[in-house]
Formats: structure tokens, C-alpha cells, sequence
């Protein structure tokens, strides 16, 4: 593997579930793979998971591990080619990425989507800026369309959770929130369900679709209570309006908050959030906390989801 940034850096997506769960029953199984070699973290944005889970993988792996905040800790980067750099903006990301290539044997970068240009996201402006001039390779922390880390994960705790010969009924459900939120880590989801072995619906509100080429291959259902039927595993996410973007459209959709009730239509299904969750908003506490909620599970899996595409990528390195 070169860059890990989107499903289709992904030879076989099966195989590197399989691989995953393998190293997670012996996480130490390769301690020299990174040895000498370093990884540098960049977070434009915040993380509790991916930052922590990412240093870890690395740390099994025997990498080194640098951490940048941009922003916080670091110049404020532009991004824009011919840029008249006499605002805010401090140090151009050709430079940065030049630097950082002569540090890093790898890097990754967290660039969350604005919501504010939708041209510019759906276009994944940053991270191919920052792609364009990296000369090693790059692994996507989240950017504004997409979170494969997460996905990853997730598939992963799917298929540790099933032991049917059929496959299993996945439904992504939108969930209420109290402000505007990315549709990266919906539309990953989708992009990833809609290749794997399971049957995929998306249940939303009138007006939150995610972007057509996300979603193809899932069934979009509107009626929340009809998609949960036979549900195995119910997926909750809040996600911001794509047509009318980056907005939480008008009207009240408190209803939309599972509870116990709705899930008794399901097959006794699983619940999972990748997490951070607002409690009793998006999710009731009686859910996450209760016997079948997988939420603990997923973020476990992050660990072996960042092993995994790291071990992958230091062997192509080491070639
Ligand atoms: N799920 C996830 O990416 O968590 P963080 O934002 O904390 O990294």
C-alpha cells in the first residue's frame, strides 16, 4: 500500500479484515517492522481516538512518533497555490510538507471539512494539496469527505460480532445534534458498506443524502422505524445537510433519537457510534451503555485498523 487515504487505496477489502484481526490477536508479532523510521501525526483539527490509536499501532510497529498541532502549537498553514501570504496564515503547505517528508518515512494529516465550500471539500482540496507536494507516503486522519481509519474499524467489529452464514442487515441511521457535523465519517461508512458482504440501508430525514457517488448501492429509506425492521446492526451518526450544505435544516427532528422502543423491531441489533458522542442526544445513555452496544469495541479496533494500513505501508517501504 502507497497512501491510505480513500476505500480505493484498498486491494482487497476482505483480505485486510482478515490481516487486522490477525494482528490483533498478537498486536507485537512484528516489533522491528518500523525500526528507524518515523511517522509524523498533523492534526488540524481535534481527536482523542485516531491520534492515540495511530501512536500506539506505531509504537507496536517500532516506529518513532511525532505529533504536530497545527494551529495550536505550530504556524497557521496555507493552503493556496500563488498565495499572497500577508494575513494570518504563516507558513505555506509546500514548505511544511517539504520539511516534514525529510523528517517522516510517513505522515498523516487530520483535515476536517470547513462546511463551508463544498466544491472545495468534495474536491479534498487539503489533503491533495498536501499529497501534491508530500514526497512520502500519507495516511488520511479524517478529511472532509472521508474517514477510512474509522471504517476500517468498523467493518472489522462487524465482523467480529457475526457468526451467521447469512449476511447481516447493517442500517446507518442520521441522528439529532446541536450543531452542523461533516459527512466524512457517513459517507466512509456507506462507501464501506456498500463493497462489504452485508445488506446496507440508510435512514435519514428528507434532505440530508449524502452524496450520491457515497451512497451507491444502499437502499435510502426515510422511514426510520421501517428501516430498523431486522435490523442486525444499527449504525448512529449525526451528519449536516449535503444539498444544503454544511446546514441542519429546519424543523425538529428530536424524534429521530433512538431509543429501546424503536430497536425492539430489530433482530436484537447492535448499536455502534464511532464516537466522540453527545449522550442523550445523538444516542441515549440506556444504549450505549447497554449489553449490546459495540461502541468500546469499535474504538479498540481503531488500534489494529491504523496497524494494519501502517504495517502495509512499511513493507512497500521496505521493498
Ligand atoms: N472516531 C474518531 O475519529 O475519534 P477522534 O475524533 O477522537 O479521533
Amino acid at each position: 500500500m502507497k497512501n491510505f487515504t480513500a476505500l480505493s487505496d484498498v486491494t482487497n477489502i476482505d483480505e485486510l479484515v482478515q490481516e487486522a484481526l490477525k494482528l490483533k490477536a498478537n498486536p507485537l508479532s512484528f516489533p522491528s517492522l518500523g525500526e528507524g523510521k518515523t511517522i509524523g501525526l498533523v492534526f488540524l483539527n481535534p481527536s482523542l481516538r485516531t491520534r492515540m490509536s495511530t501512536q500506539k499501532a506505531a509504537m507496536n510497529l517500532g516506529l518513532n512518533v511525532m505529533v504536530l498541532n497545527v494551529n495550536q502549537e505550530s504556524w497557521a498553514w496555507e493552503f493556496e497555490d500563488g498565495a499572497i501570504m500577508n494575513g494570518t496564515k504563516v507558513e505555506h503547505v509546500k514548505d511544511a510538507t517539504a520539511v516534514l517528508s525529510q523528517y517522516c518515512d510517513i505522515v498523516g494529516i487530520r483535515c476536517f471539512s470547513s462546511l463551508e465550500n463544498r466544491e472545495e471539500d468534495e474536491s479534498e482540496f487539503v489533503l491533495n494539496q498536501f499529497m501534491k507536494y508530500c514526497t512520502v507516503p500519507v495516511v488520511s486522519l479524517e478529511s472532509a469527505t472521508r474517514h477510512p481509519l474509522q471504517s476500517l474499524a468498523d467493518l472489522m467489529t462487524l465482523t467480529e460480532a457475526w457468526n451467521q452464514p447469512h449476511k447481516p442487515k447493517v442500517v446507518l441511521t442520521w441522528a439529532p445534534h446541536v450543531k452542523p457535523l461533516p459527512q466524512a465519517v457517513a459517507n466512509s461508512f456507506s462507501e464501506w458498506m456498500c463493497k462489504a458482504q452485508v445488506d446496507f440501508v440508510i435512514t435519514h430525514p428528507e434532505g440530508y443524502e449524502l452524496q450520491s457517488s457515497f451512497s451507491q448501492g444502499a437502499i435510502i429509506e426515510y422511514n426510520q422505524q421501517k428501516a430498523l425492521q431486522d435490523a442486525d446492526f444499527v449504525y448512529v451518526k449525526n451528519w449536516s445537510s449535503y444539498h444544503d450544505y454544511g446546514k441542519i435544516l429546519s424543523g425538529n427532528h428530536d424524534h429521530w433519537l433512538l431509543n429501546e422502543t424503536k430497536m425492539k423491531v430489530t433482530q436484537n441489533a447492535k448499536i455502534m457510534h464511532c464516537l466522540p458522542v453527545r449522550r442523550n442526544v445523538e444516542l441515549s445513555d440506556a444504549l450505549l451503555d447497554g449489553k449490546n452496544s459495540l461502541i468500546q469495541q469499535q474504538a479498540g479496533n481503531r488500534l489494529f485498523a491504523a496497524q494494519i494500513v501502517l504495517k502495509s505501508i512499511l513493507e512497500g517501504l521496505n521493498q
